[in-house]
């Protein structure tokens, strides 16, 4: 049997820098982390920390500066045009915005039907097994048959979305990278999204990468959470422990953050001042010290190791 604990992905210290006028910018600096089969990683952070260069270049839509990304034990960065090609099939990407990435001319039918022939799964003669395919696929994501020649245009967000995940799952990936899935979807059918995925990887088994910009997104989803900050680590742990035992002062301010529904609770708001610059040639040290509300000293200068302070719990910070 199978042990479902066997790691899938595996990223050793990866590096994404672009060559920018200004300098080199750090997108993704020495990131490192285990995603083991049929589980979730919660990868969060503000928005440009790094959060889709990091899964665009696990996917080597951006070729990585350094690193290593091992997929089922084997450095991808090491194969041939051929052997990624067809690795993509398992390691697929859904995006925020699934009207950006559906084809407005393709009905809801063609838009799977694709997918499965790009598979080579079926035949395009096979008319019938394909349309009892797509029938099939659309129950799995809670599409009514009727909609099967509906276009994108005439769907509203969240029924996009799963047209995406549709489409997605034709391929039968083993990985699906989801890069802020439900960030341009309203709160409620948010929810209905995140429960479909979830429930797809109680039956199938899918392993997850979830980035997204809301802490509160991954809670309930995510075995363990990685949070980002200008390119770099600053806090791993699994999600009861970070929700829990924020050790980061930038983990802190990020919880601090979400809303509580009980009003009896007075939480206390910690609010960061600056926004998120752009990590272009980085001076060592603390990237978050200048927002950092307990900064000292020994922040700066030199680079805080990103260590185990608890069981399975990481974090880069000199107060810890
Ligand atoms: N193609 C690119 N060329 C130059 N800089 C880029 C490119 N793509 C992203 N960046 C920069 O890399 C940083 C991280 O961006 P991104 O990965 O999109 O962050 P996030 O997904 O967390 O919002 C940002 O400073 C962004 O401006
Ligand atoms: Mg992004």
């Amino acid at each position: 049997m199978e042990n479902e604990k066997t790691e899938l992905l595996r990223v050793e210290r990866l590096k994404k820098y672009f060559h920018t006028p200004y300098g080199v910018l750090h997108a993704v600096d020495d990131v490192s982390f285990t995603v083991r089969k049929g589980e979730t990683l919660g990868i969060v952070g503000e928005s440009g920390c790094g959060k889709s260069t990091l899964g665009r270049a696990i996917l080597r839509l951006h070729e990585p500066t350094a690193g290593r990304v091992f997929f089922e034990g084997y450095n991808i960065l090491t194969y041939d045009k051929g052997a990624m090609k067809a690795l993509r099939r398992d390691m697929q990407i859904i995006f925020q915005d699934p009207f950006a990435s559906l084809n407005p001319r393709m009905s809801v039918s063609e838009t799977i039907c694709e997918a499965l022939l790009i598979q080579k799964l079926y035949s395009p003669r096979d008319k019938e097994g394909l349309r009892k395919r797509v029938l099939e696929l659309m129950e799995l994501v809670g599409l009514a048959p009727r909609l099967i020649n509906a276009y994108p245009h005439e769907l509203d967000g969240g029924r996009r979305q799963r047209i995406g995940i549709a489409r997605v799952l034709a391929l039968n990936p083993k990985l699906i990278i989801c890069d802020e899935p439900v960030s341009a979807l309203d709160v409620s059918i948010q929810a209905q999204i995140l429960n479909l995925m979830q429930d797809l990887q109680d039956e199938l088994g899918f392993t997850y990468l979830f980035i997204t910009h809301d802490l509160s997104v991954v809670k309930h989803l995510s075995d363990d959470i990685l949070v980002m900050y200008l390119g770099q680590m600053v806090e791993k742990a699994p999600a009861a422990a970070l929700f829990e035992k924020p050790l980061h002062p930038y983990t802190q301010a990020l919880l601090s953050a979400i809303p509580v529904p009980d009003p009896d609770f007075e939480a206390k708001r910690i609010t960061l001042k600056g926004e998120l610059t752009s990590p272009i040639e980085p001076a060592p040290g603390c990237r978050f010290a200048k927002r950092c509300p307990q900064v000292k000293e020994t922040c700066l200068g030199a680079n805080i190791p990103f260590r185990e302070l608890g069981e399975n719990h990481f974090a880069a910070c000199t107060m810890v």
